[in-house]
């Protein structure tokens, strides 16, 4: 395993790799890894002979109240388990390299990320795609994998990757669960363990919702409504939004239409922690 700091000698590693005839996979992180992210470089090794994980926690994609300086940092941890996934090289670049004095062009998503996330997190997804797009440019991989568990972020980053060229392979992998149903997320470390119990209501809820809809409900007043009591009914949890929208579009939609496919998406708040989760299927 090689961990690379420095930017330049990361573009050097991977077009030196690139010259050889190596496949290279590129998996953005922001650590904290957890089995989500070990499917992630999993799927990559098995598309790729290197697999590079990026770890930098962007603080670009982070709103003034959110969780910057506490997000989770192990570098030593994270090097580990990305080894043991089967990643090649570990990119970790220091802030200061990443935004250099004077850096100012950033890349804007345009109505996608205005949009779910993008309306309760101004400037969010901004902050990713210029993110992704340096990780791109320094890593230079023939393909990406992305986590469904972002569903927002996989379909601002396939439009990204088309509108900019960058002729990279996107590869989206399904959400990876606990046991108990509860997505994977390195922010399921702050709940307490109240509200790590109660969390397991979002994928409750979001199957609820697949089970009316594939019994013919096509109303998306009612599945949200739906979505919304499981939640309301078996947690504390506030819900920040509740929304079934067109999964390529992203646009809310009053209504669902056979055949399309539909992204049924949801925040919830237990104490300070902000949840997501999310379901996408094709209406029967
Ligand atoms: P992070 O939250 O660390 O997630 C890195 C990747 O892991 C994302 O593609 C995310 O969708 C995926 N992922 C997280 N939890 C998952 C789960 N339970 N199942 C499947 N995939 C999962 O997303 C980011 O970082 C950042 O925005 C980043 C793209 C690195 C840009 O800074």
């Amino acid at each position: 395993m090689n961990v690379i700091r420095d930017i330049l000698v990361m573009q050097q590693t991977a077009e030196s790799l690139r010259r050889s005839g190596r496949r290279l996979a590129v998996v953005p992180t922001m650590g904290a890894l957890h089995g989500g992210h070990a499917e992630l470089i999993r799927v990559a090794r098995g598309h790729a002979d290197s697999v590079i994980t990026t770890i930098f926690v962007n603080p670009k994609q982070f709103g003034p109240a959110e969780d910057f300086d506490r997000y989770p940092r192990d570098l030593e941890g994270d090097t580990a388990k990305a080894a043991a996934a089967g990643s090649t090289i570990v990119f970790a670049p220091e802030t200061s390299a990443m935004y250099a004095a004077g850096s100012a062009t950033e890349v804007d998503p345009g109505r996608l990320g205005t949009v779910l996330e993008g309306a309760s997190r101004p400037g969010h997804f901004r902050g990713v795609t210029t993110v992704v797009a340096k990780l791109f440019n320094i890593t230079q991989p023939h393909l990406a994998v992305f986590g469904q568990k972002d569903a927002q972020q996989a379909v601002i980053i396939r439009r990204m990757i088309a509108d900019l060229n960058f002729g990279i392979q996107l590869i989206v992998v399904p959400i990876v669960r606990e046991p108990d149903g509860l997505a994977m997320s390195s922010r399921n470390a702050y709940l307490t363990p109240a509200q790590r119990k109660e969390a397991p209501v979002l994928s409750r809820a979001l199957r609820r919702a697949e089970e009316i809809v594939r019994a013919g409900e096509r109303r998306s007043g009612r599945i949200i409504g739906e979505t919304s009591s499981v939640i309301r009914s078996g947690s504390s949890g506030r819900i920040d939004y509740v929304s079934v929208a067109d999964g390529s579009t992203l646009e809310e939609i009053p209504a669902l239409a056979p055949g399309m496919a539909v992204l049924i998406s949801l925040a919830v708040r237990f104490g300070e922690t902000r949840l997501i989760d999310n379901l996408t299927m094709q209406v029967p």
